[in-house]
């Protein structure tokens, strides 16, 4: 790129184009030549075919549409072949959103981030959108509240939407959606999530007001602003009008009348070159569009401030290389402008600087880069066009340049009424084509996936295992899966166990012995799993009461598990004699107890998913029962939970497991299991190499998933 001559030998500065990709910062007073030294870089970039987009705040930038006088280039030393070369390539369209003085561009807030995005960006991306909206309606996302919950309540609402189908395309049907969330009701949503979406973020006054603001955007300017023109989209803004020409888009920010739309102007830009450039793969170095600001000190001020387009053009600053988005500023107030994000330019052009103030935050932001801080004292001396260019990458001491002549006119700021004279009706036609049929359905919003989705395992139909040990007829009548069904049959068995159990007690009690504390302890719980199961079917249609039963009623469901062990462990102590029963309690006993155990076993392993794994024992299970709370007491995070489909698996493979040693003992006759029939020796041998054969084939695959 010949961007200008060296000052004291009067050779030619040449830069490669890879500096684009690492950023351009244009440092300088008013006057100092700023502009000019961005529109060379920008005629370097269009000359190699790089496309760009120009935000314009003052208007000179515009002026790149008029080609330069020849006479003044020739007794500048500038090149006539080259000029005549950028005007063969260079489309300059300049974009005036809310007019029709130049191209027409309307932005489209809502079109969704699309393209096959990684978790992370698409979460990104569906929050600067959310925001995008929020500072629409007026408010400030960096203050918590009502701002920032504002912001989270329309990125639920509108990830809600979209994974529903019935995404909003405009401001009306925002606004009823925002009003009542329960229209997604229809669409299928979930009534807990939709619940969840109207009372978990902002209250219902602060809900109506903005609807009713969103409403207000579809009407006066702010309806041009979203109807007028051309959609705002990259990849149209990077089409040539006419063939084998390299577009100069330029946004004539001017246009819009008020401060507060630039802004939203800006943020909308910044959002859709940062969807545009997550879908783009680049090549090392490679620069696919240059993107420029000029003025940058209202739109990306120093912290605290936080104006709407900051964030989201940091993030371009700071992501861009790897996509090949060059990103260029100008300013000449450095201290107001955010140093994190200057940080990010690679070459800076520096020019004069007069005021001590300006020329102490120069050797400041060059202090963080380690470069010679000798220039500092030169600033004053430079005139308009001379500068300094630092760039480590291509020189040690900085570069002393005479930027070049411009192929293209600059001087004062072009009013509307040049900037309509500027604009051909070839381009007006083609623009015209874009706007009208701007279809949505073209590609399909890429979503973000749902917090039950995220859980670890979880695929969308499955619910959460947890063992109730109380009840069941529910369970039975309206069976989920597997797992539910052998729980409802377990607690509906254990219930007649219990009755039968305290029956036969009473028996006992009556022919005299001394079992009376027992007898009361074993018929209240009887009472209480009866009433549980009366109460579970009177109720079948209050899922949420029935739930909430349940979660009190656990400590209850441990004494019902304790009492059976009781039973158990009392009849083989021979406190009393519950003769045929005993069978029944083996089996109650067992399967309640596994039911317990494998609800405990899932949370111990998922905790175990929290833990960063450690050696010392004792800080793992402290880490452990730590995580197990942490679990418990957060219990409706599903993120954690087993589900029943992984549980019955773990179950079955559990059950294999035992059978298989089992048959191993008998065939082996090891210990007191023998066999007595050469048959079932034979049965068993086939029996025991299938399950040795399953059984090594998943701990093989499971050892390698990991
Ligand atoms: N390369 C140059 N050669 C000669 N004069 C220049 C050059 N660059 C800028 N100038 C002069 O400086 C003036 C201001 O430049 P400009 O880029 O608009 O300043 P800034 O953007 O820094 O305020 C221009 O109108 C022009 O007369
Ligand atoms: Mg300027």
């Amino acid at each position: 790129m010949h961007v200008g001559s060296n000052r004291n030998t009067d050779k030619t500065v040449e830069l490669p184009s890879s500096v684009l990709n690492k950023h351009v910062a244009m440092l300088g007073a008013t006057g100092s030549g700023k502009t000019v030294a961005a529109k060379v870089l920008i005629e370097e970039a269009t000359l190699d075919g790089i496309p760009s987009i120009i935000v314009d705040p003052q208007g000179d930038l515009a002026r790149l549409a008029i080609i330069g006088d020849r006479a003044a280039l020739a007794e500048n030393g500038g090149d006539a072949e080259r000029s005549r070369l950028w005007e063969e390539k260079a489309e300059v369209r300049i974009w005036t959103p809310t007019r029709q003085k130049g191209l027409p561009i309307c932005l489209d807030p809502f079109s969704p981030p699309t393209g096959e995005l990684d978790a992370e960006a698409l979460v990104s991306s569906w929050d600067l959108m959310a925001s995008g909206f929020a500072v629409l309606a007026g408010h400030d996302v960096e203050k918590k509240s009502p701002g920032g919950q504002i912001k989270a309540f329309l990125n639920e609402l509108l990830t809600e939407s979209a994974r529903l189908g019935c995404y909003p395309h405009d401001f009306v049907s925002l606004s009823e959606l925002v009003v009542n969330p329960g229209l997604m009701l229809e669409e299928g949503a979930e009534p807990a999530r939709i619940a969840e979406i109207i009372g978990g973020y902002i209250k219902d006054p602060v809900r109506e007001e903005l609807a009713r603001r969103f409403n207000a955007l579809d009407s006066g300017v702010n309806q041009l602003l979203f109807s007028l023109g051309v959609p705002m989209d990259i990849e149209t803004l990077l089409e040539p009008a006419k063939n084998g020409k390299v577009p100069v888009n330029i946004f004539y920010l001017k246009s819009l009348g008020s401060e507060d739309l630039r802004q939203s102007f800006l943020q909308e830009l910044g959002r859709r070159l940062y969807d545009w450039m997550l879908n783009q793969s680049t090549a090392e170095g490679e620069t696919k569009l240059l993107f420029f600001i000029d003025e940058v000190s209202k739109y990306l001020p120093s912290d605290p401030r936080q104006p709407p387009a900051k964030q989201i053009i940091k993030l371009l600053f700071e992501q861009g290389r790897k996509y090949g988005l060059s990103c260029a500023l100008a300013t000449q107030s450095v201290a107001n402008v955010d140093y994190k994000i200057l940080g990010q330019a690679n070459t800076i052009f520096i020019g004069r600087f007069q005021t001590k103030q300006d020329r102490g935050k120069i050797a400041d932001l060059l202090k963080v880069g380690g470069a010679d801080l000798g220039l500092v004292d030169e600033l004053p001396s430079l005139e308009a066009g001379e500068f300094q260019i630092v760039c480590p990458d291509i020189s040690k001491v900085p570069i002393q340049i005479k930027t070049r002549w411009l192929y293209t006119d600059h001087g004062a700021t072009l009013g509307e009424n040049e900037v309509e004279a500027l604009t051909p009706q070839s381009l007006r036609d083609w623009a015209k084509e874009r706007s009208v049929a701007h279809s949505h359905s073209a590609n399909p919003p890429a979503i973000p996936l749902s917090r039950k989705q995220m859980s670890k395992g979880m695929t969308e139909n499955e619910t959460p295992f947890e063992s109730h040990l109380m009840g069941g007829l529910m369970l039975l009548k309206d069976p989920k899966d597997p797992l539910s069904v052998m729980l409802g049959a377990t607690n509906l068995f254990t219930a007649l166990v219990l009755l039968t159990t305290t029956y036969l007690l009473g028996q006992s009690w009556i022919d005299g012995e001394n079992l009376g504390l027992l007898l009361i302890f074993g018929s209240l719980l009887s009472l209480v799993s009866c009433v549980a199961l009366v109460v579970e079917t009177l109720l079948s249609d209050e899922r949420a009461l029935v739930q909430r039963i349940r979660k009190r009623a656990r400590p209850i469901q441990y004494l019902i598990l304790i009492w059976i062990w009781i039973l158990w462990f009392g009849n083989r102590a021979a406190w009393f004699d519950l003769s045929w029963a005993s069978i029944l309690i083996d089996i109650a006993q067992t399967l309640s107890t596994l039911f317990v155990l494998l609800e405990m076993a899932h949370r111990i392993r998922l905790g175990n998913l929290q833990l960063q794994l450690d050696w010392n024992p004792l800080a793992m299970m402290k880490e452990a029962v730590h995580s197990m709370k942490l679990l418990l007491s957060e219990s409706e995070i599903a993120v954690m939970r087993a589900t029943s489909n992984q549980v019955m698996q773990s179950l079955q493979f559990l059950t294999e497991i035992v059978t298989a040693c089992l048959l191993g003992l008998l065939l082996f006759e090891i210990g007191d299991f023998t066999l007595d029939s050469t048959f079932s020796s034979e049965i068993v041998l086939r029996l025991f190499s299938i399950y040795a054969l399953q059984i090594t084939a998943k701990v093989y695959v499971n050892f390698h998933s990991k």
